[in-house]
């Protein structure tokens, strides 16, 4: 079985009848969604479900998931998302997928955030994916300015294969830093980010991971809960 889809499958067994669910975006939540999705068809669960993207609503929908506007909803019970890269410390990297902005809102809104990963993505220290930083498409050569002068790396505007630029659902352009290398203090880096008038949110997640849950190739899985200063 695919190391995401196996831990996609753990991360879906925590999920019981009542519960408000948050689905994530991207290759492993969509392994999630299916599961989901496959349970809520055999078993007499009552949820109510918030989507990171659009993608990930209509992939719900294809199972009849039951969503809900983020208006009518203060706290998630649990919400399974992927991520690019994750440390140690519980820390990731995410917004390869585009979906970051609203990732972040409902991680911040939920109980228990479960990480599902396949091992490739547990890194000794987070950059060598670039950071993706959101921003106002209004001003996004300025703040791309801005961010290379404050971090002294380039932050690539995101492209669609026919060069326009990439839009998030909320549309946002998408600048990708390259570190290609350590983050410099990912504990601050979000509030240094954030003084650069323009940058919306970054796909840097400190502190917003309470379970982390690893697929193996070869089969196992492993399942970490983050000590509590951590998630
Ligand atoms: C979506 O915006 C991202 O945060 C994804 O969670 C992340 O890019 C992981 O994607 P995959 O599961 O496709 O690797």
């Amino acid at each position: 079985m695919n190391p995401k889809q196996i831990a996609a499958e753990l991360a879906v067994s925590y999920i019981h009848t009542g519960m408000t669910i948050g689905l994530g975006t991207g290759s492993t939540a969509a392994f999630a969604i299916h599961a989901l999705g496959q349970r809520f068809q055999a078993e007499d669960l009552t949820l109510r479900c918030i989507a990171t993207s659009h993608e990930s609503e209509d992939l719900g929908r294809t199972y009849g998931l039951p969503f809900v506007d983020f208006a009518a909803v203060h706290r998630f019970d649990i919400t399974i998302d992927g991520a690019d890269e994750v440390d140690s410390q519980f820390r990731l990297i995410k917004g390869g997928g585009g979906a970051l902005v609203r990732e972040k809102i409902v991680a911040a809104a939920t109980d228990t955030e479960i990480i599902i990963v396949d091992e490739t993505k547990v890194k000794a220290a987070l950059g060598a994916f670039p950071l993706p930083v959101a921003v106002l498409p209004y001003a996004w050569e300025w703040t791309q300015a801005r961010l290379q002068d404050k971090f002294g790396v380039p932050a690539h505007r995101r492209s669609l294969p026919s060069g326009l630029p990439y839009l998030t659902d909320d549309s946002l352009y998408l600048l990708d830093m390259a570190f290609a290398g350590p983050l410099p203090n990912p504990d601050f880096m979000e509030a240094d980010l954030k003084t650069i008038v323009g940058v919306v949110e970054c796909g840097l997640f400190v502190g917003l991971c309470q379970r982390l849950i690893i697929g193996y190739a070869d089969g196992h899985v492993e399942e970490k809960a983050a000590p509590p200063t951590m998630g």
